[in-house]
């Protein structure tokens, strides 16, 4: 079975082939990141401009890569959302022309699964299992009993991390997107700012981060008053620190009481070092599972992973009407 997927969710154009939900034949990630940049985020506007002018360039390149004839793809796939509303409209309608003009079936595919499915790229998804999807929109603890079986156990009531990560950086006078930044200098500093680890009610599987978020601003804002320097390394490990801490002991109190065989990391900061490092060593009896960096990020070979499966639970159409397309989760 190949699979033809887009995503373009949010700042990346991606078009990826791959066979049987693993053999990946090609993966092209267009980034907008350094156009973003410039702004200290990404504009929405501007996202979908850029994926209608290079959406075509990243099909040619991904179907030239995979070595394969258009007819030999048996379905395409495309993110549904949630996401840009301006940006899920370019991938869907660049999917939908592929596969009308190729005659193609075509399913849409949440764009969070797809995150969560990264994981069965790489590794065998073992049931049930936990995944803690930690990207720049969400923030959440699902349990799947098995394939296509979801249930949020616990969710973020405000930021979610990604933000919180992306918005601590603006105020530290860093780039975007603030999460490798914050991520490369917190390597260089020590946890020495005292910061909250917001745990909500004792066996909450939610999170909160505007808290701490607003914590870093209000020590950088009095220390700028006092005219004392902000030690931005230390800033930086004190507040990813509090994050992992908080991340940490939620997921082991989830996959203590749902009695889970796995641990799926996914999603945009599961790229983030730290945490890969203290989940692996701090979270035992459980297989962890995190996909390589290339698949924490958006990409569109986690979307082809999912529709692999997802097809098992639901018919794709040929009536080019992405069913359940939505802005929102
Ligand atoms: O999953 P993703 O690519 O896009 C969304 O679906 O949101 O996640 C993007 C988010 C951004 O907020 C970015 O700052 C964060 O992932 N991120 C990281 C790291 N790399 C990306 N956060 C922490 N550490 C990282 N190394
Ligand atoms: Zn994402």
């Amino acid at each position: 079975m190949i699979i033809l997927a887009v995503e373009s969710s949010c700042d990346e154009t991606s078009v990826a082939i791959l066979k049987d939900g693993k053999e990946v034949l090609s993966h092209v990630v267009l980034s907008q990141i350094d156009i973003h940049k410039l702004y200290g985020g990404v504009v929405p506007e501007i996202a979908s401009r850029n994926h209608v002018a290079h959406v075509t360039k990243v099909f040619n390149e991904a179907i030239t890569n995979a070595n394969i004839d258009i007819k030999d793809i048996d379905l395409v796939a495309v993110t549904k959302g949630p996401g840009l509303i301006g940006s899920l409209l370019v991938g869907i309608n660049a999917a939908t022309a592929f596969a009308f003009a190729h005659n193609k079936p075509i399913i849409g595919v949440n764009h969070l699964i797809g995150h969560i499915y990264a994981s069965s790229i790489e590794n065998e998804m073992k049931f049930p299992l936990l995944a803690l999807l930690v990207s720049g929109g969400h923030t959440e603890l699902i349990y799947m009993k098995d394939h296509f079986d979801f249930k949020i156990i616990g969710s973020t009531l405000d930021d979610a991390v990604g933000e919180a990560y992306d918005k601590v950086a603006r105020t530290l006078g860093l780039s975007y997107p603030g999460g490798p930044v914050v991520d490369r200098l917190a390597k260089e500093g020590k946890d020495t700012y005292d910061l909250p680890r917001v745990t909500l009610e004792k066996d909450s599987y939610d999170f909160s981060f505007s808290g701490l978020k607003s914590a870093v601003i209000n020590k950088v804002h009095n220390l700028n008053q006092k005219g004392e320097e902000v030690n931005i390394n230390d800033m930086c490990a004190s507040f990813q620190n509090s994050v992992i801490d908080v991340l940490i002991s939620k997921t082991k109190l989830a996959a203590e009481n749902f009695k889970v065989k796995q641990i799926i990391l996914a999603g945009g900061v599961a790229a983030n070092k730290s945490l890969r490092e203290r989940i692996f060593n701090e979270v035992e009896g459980y297989e962890i599972v995190i996909p390589s960096f290339k698949y924490c990020t958006d990409n569109a070979a986690m979307i082809a992973a999912a529709a692999f499966e997802q097809i098992k639970h639901e018919e794709p159409t040929h009536n080019y009407l992405v069913k359940g397309f939505s802005t929102k989760d």
